[in-house]
């Protein structure tokens, strides 16, 4: 009954912890509505609740930053209630009467969080606009909710980077992954060398531009963005960066909605659009390819460690996370092989092998981002050839799925993004929006104890076939909406009927905020139809 109840009176996703429902309803007064905010920390909080529900419904609202000012009538209150112990750093109280919305929280984050949770409730009805009444008491279940997008195979500015925030709010997520470099294009101004981005940030058209635009005469959402080529020397180029003031902004946007960026800076593979403009990084001095990856880094030569320790001191200096990503993935080992530098480092350092030379690699780098009181990240990759306890470790490759249970038994953080729920890149075929809703984190093979381990989850968003914001929306929502419930409801609550109900709700506001969307699939119709005759076919 209460269940039924709920599903008619919510469009919440993801779904709360735990609803209870009155028969009350706030309604919002014609005029402006009080907005009192009972601690300073809030003020921020207010603003943006404010500008959201003039957005969303254009609601007015008069912040009354003071304390508690005697209001007439309906009104909203955002306070800071430091005995709510149990809702931890991110959970809240919302309740709603006839007369106010209260949202409470130990954390100013929690506030933030049941903003976005009213914003989902506000319904018109008979022409105004309503919240059902009831208390929601909430909480997310991995403090780890992540998106990735991969800025390099593809370009995006400020501004979009941005809209795409605003969407991660929504659902709480409270990460933004950054893949700012590799071997297409390096993204990130690094004022030690400027040639990075000088020349590294563009390229002349590759295989998957083409591809691209192949597409794109059948799918305009492929269309590459004509404002990311420039004329270089006779020569069209296509690229982009952001300079150290820009990633400040996005920083810095994303920060007043609770997200953290994470600054993924790829080594020692992936790095070719590096070396190409410092050859002196390489075993043999010049970029190339192996035979699937580009040629990574020389582990041998102290300078490409001076060169890595310098741009960790400018990322670390401009990213407030309390991580950097070392990516870690994908290095081809052909070249270390016959490079006698890398050679006499396995010789010098008691070393087995080339992996164990990759290690060797990864925990000097950690030792520079522990130097500046971070955290090291890197893809699952550092775990081959041993690892320290204190690396984080994102698990991507599902054939590698073992890889999270030692990691996580041996002691390691486990972030889980494995290429079979969670890479957005992938089509909706395979990778469709139920498919993900059934994703389980947390590995059988651990108990509970090392099950904490694991920190959550993220879907990575790879740009070789995404060139622009809309390919990107279409590519990650609906589906995102999934795993923000994956990510943030208790597991005992997930289910899939009540999610796609909700779902639909949510495609309005989405249009709203011109996120491009995937329209869902009509239900009715298999993927080949073959009618020889008359039928009749029901779709919803
Ligand atoms: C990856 O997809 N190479 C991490
Ligand atoms: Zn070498």
């Amino acid at each position: 009954m209460v269940q039924a109840l709920l599903i008619t009176l919510m469009s919440v996703i993801p779904q709360p912890t735990e609803i209870k429902v009155s028969n009350e309803q706030f309604q919002f007064p014609r005029k402006a509505v009080p907005v009192v905010v009972s601690s300073p920390m809030l003020v921020e909080t207010a603003s943006y609740l404010a500008e959201t529900l003039k957005a969303d419904y254009e609601l007015k609202t008069v912040v009354h930053s003071g304390g508690d000012l005697a209001v007439k009538g309906a009104f909203i209150e955002l306070s800071l209630n430091k005995t709510l112990t149990d809702l931890g750093d991110e959970g809240y109280r919302l309740c709603i009467n006839k007369n106010s919305i209260e949202i409470e929280a130990p954390k100013p984050a929690g506030v933030f969080y049941g903003i976005q949770t009213l914003r989902q409730m506000i319904q018109q009805k008979g022409g105004q606009w309503i919240v059902p009444g009831g208390q929601i008491t909430d909480k997310p279940r991995f403090p780890w909710r992540g998106m990735h997008q991969d800025v390099s195979r593809h370009f995006f500015t400020v501004q979009e980077l941005k809209d795409f925030i605003d969407a991660l709010a929504l659902y709480k997520f409270n990460i933004f992954h950054l893949h700012l470099t590799d071997d297409q294009g390096w993204r990130l101004e690094i004022k030690a060398y400027p040639l990075l981005t000088e020349k590294g940030a563009w390229r002349t058209e590759n295989d998957h531009d083409r591809g691209c635009k192949e597409n794109a005469k059948t799918d305009p959402t492929f269309i590459i963005p004509e404002k990311h080529y420039r004329t270089v020397d006779g020569q069209r180029v296509y690229g982009g960066f952001y300079t150290q003031e820009q990633m400040k902004d996005i920083i810095d946007y994303a920060a007043a909605r609770h997200i953290t960026v994470i600054p993924e800076i790829d080594v020692p593979g992936h790095f070719k659009a590096a070396i190409d403009q410092y050859p002196y990084l390489s075993c043999r001095g010049k970029g190339g390819w192996g035979s699937v990856f580009s040629d990574p880094l020389c582990p041998g030569n102290e300078k490409v460690f001076e060169f890595v320790d310098t741009i960790i001191g400018e990322v670390a200096d401009l990213f407030p996370a309390g991580y950097i990503h070392l990516g870690g993935d994908e290095v081809e080992k052909g070249q270390w092989k016959k490079c006698p530098k890398c050679q006499t480092r396995i010789k010098d350092e008691g070393l087995k092998d080339e992996f164990e030379l990759q290690s060797y690699f990864i925990k000097r780098v950690e030792k520079m981002i522990n130097a500046r009181g971070k955290k090291m990240i890197g893809w699952d990759e550092i775990h081959e050839g041993g690892l320290s306890h204190s690396a984080t470790v994102m698990l991507w490759r599902s054939w590698e799925y073992r890889v999270a249970v030692e990691a996580a038994k041996e002691g390691n953080d486990v972030i889980m993004c494995p290429t079979s729920h969670c890479y957005f890149d992938y089509s909706y075929e395979g990778t469709h929006t139920k498919h993900v809703y059934g994703f389980e984190p947390v590995p059988e093979a651990l108990n509970a104890e090392q099950a904490k381990r694991i920190l959550g989850t993220q879907a990575n968003l790879w740009s070789e076939w995404i060139p622009s914001p809309e390919r990107r929306d279409y590519m990650a929502m609906p589906r995102m909406l999934a795993l923000a419930e994956v990510a943030w409801s208790p597991k005992e609550l997930r289910n899939w009927d009540s999610f796609s109900k909700r779902l639909e709700k949510q495609y309005p506001r989405l249009d709203k905020m011109g996120v491009h969307y995937r329209v869902p699939n009509l239900t009715g119709l298999v993927k080949g139809n073959v009618f020889l005759d008359t039928v009749n076919v029901a779709i919803e």
